[in-house]
């Protein structure tokens, strides 16, 4: 059995856990990354594309913007469409910034890199994570690697392993809430080898359901269909999936997205989750483990980038002056923009997708909303400065 020891333990090697071990590697603080997931699993993942400013400028702050600078498209504002009619939400106009579209698993890949540049001890294909002692003093973290057995010893355990990882599971029941709320649809997504046929995102309400045209690079698109959640995937052959594309996203001036072979297709499920506290003794949950959005308002990646930025700062504070009053603080500075974020996810989903129980009457308001929200300077200055971003704070 071999002992480590670190100052912070990080379980998850995803965009919260790396840009902690980032952030606190320049504040002169050792971590270790433990992951469950190979290097290149983690790297292939396809999840988000859609940064917020604020995320933009951490990455650039925090020196590892180089790639986005070169690759990433900057968009200054998205389409909504409603029976086959666009209309464009001018985020730059209405706001005075951009969102930039950069895929999750570039900034994976860049993070990663740095980190080994800079000596980071990443340790994937962990199995058998588990936490000890965290509500004590002396927390550690307990590990079975490829050959051996781990210790590893900490004085802060960092739970970045997403939705399901192990780090939500250990809160005591009882000390925390868990605010829920589960959707009757899911995403089928699909990653397409196809050149982008408009130079922003679409976000379409169709009577057979919502769908969302984005993209990831000059020649790749990344497409989205409301779906069952129990979605069979053997039953979307590429032939119908395309076919429905048309149908959803097909505008009436003649628009219709580029077809292109397939590289990839997923169902993902859509839930709003919020975890408080997010600390329990020397654990804090970032990200995923303590939050999840559905992914209409874009805001999984910056919610999980925001967190670590102020649990890295709250660290700081604490090795630098010996100074708890930022780590205290650590939950409720965070879900002041979670729930933020959680409104403006739950409210965008609602406004897009078709509820089976939705009477005549529901269907009708929500067109409403929809024309209104397209024709309202105001109305579409609220949803610009969400999906924007509201300031880190
Ligand atoms: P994760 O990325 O889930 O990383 C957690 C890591 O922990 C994983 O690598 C996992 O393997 C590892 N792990 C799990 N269990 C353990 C364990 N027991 N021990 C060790 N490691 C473990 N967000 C946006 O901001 N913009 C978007 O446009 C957007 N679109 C999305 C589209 C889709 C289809 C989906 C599914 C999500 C989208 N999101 C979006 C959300 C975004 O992908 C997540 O919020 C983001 O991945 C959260 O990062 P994280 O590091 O907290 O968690
Ligand atoms: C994506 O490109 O994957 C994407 C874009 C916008 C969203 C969700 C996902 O709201």
């Amino acid at each position: 059995m071999a002992k480590s020891e670190t100052q912070v333990g990080i379980i998850g090697a995803g965009p919260a856990g790396l840009m902690l071990s980032h952030l606190l590697h320049l504040h002169g603080i050792e971590s270790i990354v433990l992951e469950t997931r190979s290097r290149q699993y983690c790297e292939e993942r396809v999840r988000a594309g859609v940064l917020e400013n604020t995320s933009v400028e951490l990455l650039r702050a925090a020196g590892v913007a180089e790639r986005l600078e070169r690759e990433s498209l900057c968009h200054s504002g998205i389409d909504l469409g409603l029976h086959g009619r666009r209309h464009r939400i001018p985020f730059l106009e209405l706001t005075g910034k951009t969102v930039t579209v950069y895929g999750q698993q570039e900034v994976v890949k860049d993070l990663i890199a740095r980190r080994l540049r800079n000596g980071g001890d990443l340790r994937f294909e962990c199995s058998r994570v588990s936490l000890h002692n965290f509500t004590e003093s002396q927390p550690y973290i307990s590990v079975e690697g490829r050959e051996e057995t781990d210790t590893i010893h900490c004085d802060f355990i960092a739970g970045c392993d997403g939705a399901h990882g192990v780090s939500r599971a250990c809160l005591r029941a009882g000390a925390h809430t868990v605010y829920e709320r589960t959707y009757p649809f899911a995403w089928l997504g699909v990653l397409a080898e196809a050149a982008p046929s408009r130079e922003e995102l679409l976000y379409m309400y169709h009577t057979r359901g919502f769908a969302l045209y984005s993209m990831r690079s000059p020649h790749i698109t990344r497409l989205y269909l409301q779906c069952k959640p129990d979605e069979d995937l053997s039953q979307w052959s590429d032939d119908r999936i395309w076919s429905e594309l048309m149908t959803r996203l097909g505008c009436s001036d003649g628009w219709r997205p580029t077809e292109g072979r397939i590289l990839q297709k997923g169902v993902t499920s859509m839930h709003s989750v919020v975890v408080e506290p997010m600390q329990y003794g020397r654990l804090f949950l970032a990200g995923d483990a303590a939050h999840i959005v559905p992914p209409t308002g874009a805001k999984g990646m910056n919610l999980a980038f925001a967190d670590v930025y102020h649990l890295a700062e709250a660290l700081h504070a604490y090795y630098r002056d010996d100074n708890e009053t930022n780590l205290n603080a650590y939950s409720r500075t965070c879900l002041r923009r979670i729930w933020n974020a959680q409104r403006f996810s739950w409210w965008m989903t609602s406004l897009l997708h078709l509820f089976d129980d939705a009477t005549p009457f529901d269907c009708k308001r929500q067109q409403a909303e929809l024309e209104y929200v397209m024709h309202s300077t105001a109305a579409a200055t609220s949803l610009a400065e969400n999906y924007v971003g509201l300031p880190l704070g």
